[in-house]
């Protein structure tokens, strides 16, 4: 069984789509705390819903905030951090002591970055003209979206599609890699 902890900012659409997986048993892992910067995250009432310990850290600066949630996550039994739909950076006593991974909303290296998240990522993809887009899935380090690429998923960008069009295919696939990322996980754990 793998132990989460999901770091998440607002709607939690890509929590939930983990939280299903391990109430349809299809994922053997268990989210143990969802940590969130935004007390109105929506991300929040999914985890009470499903009797998930949250946290909310608050708006400090960023040393500070990166002590804090070391101790706070010391609580806690963890294998893996997610960060879905987390829109700040993790500091580096968390880099150091967790193996920490993000789902972004394009094929990076391109569209990714500061300030480069959600919807803003969909109408960049669109003004550019772009026929395909997609979504990666990578660890993180101490550099936005710079981190080793763990999987990326392809979608087509029709002419016709607005970025709302994008984000929908681009989340549909989002959901499915997840979770199929975070099985792999799991499996190797179960095999040490
Ligand atoms: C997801 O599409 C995720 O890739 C993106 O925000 C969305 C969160 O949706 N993350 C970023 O852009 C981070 N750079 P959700 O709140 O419904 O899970």
């Amino acid at each position: 069984m793998l132990n989460l902890v999901v770091f998440a900012s607002g709607n939690g659409s890509t929590l939930q789509a983990i939280i299903d997986a391990i109430n349809n048993n299809e994922l053997s892992a268990s989210i143990n705390l969802v940590v969130s910067n935004n007390k109105d995250a929506f991300a929040l009432e999914r985890a009470k819903n499903n009797n998930i310990d949250t946290y909310i850290i608050s708006n400090k600066e960023f040393q500070s905030q990166d002590e804090e949630l070391y101790e706070v996550l010391s609580n806690y039994k963890i294998d893996l951090i997610v960060l879905a739909g987390y829109l700040k950076m993790i500091g580096p006593k968390l880099l150091n002591k967790y193996t920490i991974i993000n789902t972004h909303p394009s094929l990076l290296p391109k569209y990714g970055g500061k300030g480069m998240y959600g919807m803003k990522v969909h109408k960049a993809v669109v003004e550019a003209g772009e026929k395909i887009s997609g979504v990666t899935l990578h660890y993180v380090n101490s550099e936005y979206d710079k981190g080793s690429i763990i999987a990326q998923t392809k979608v087509d960008v029709l002419p016709t599609d607005t970025a709302e069009d994008v984000s929908a295919k681009v989340q549909a696939v989002e959901k499915i890699q997840l979770v199929n990322e975070l099985k792999k996980f799991s499996l190797k754990l179960n095999k040490i």
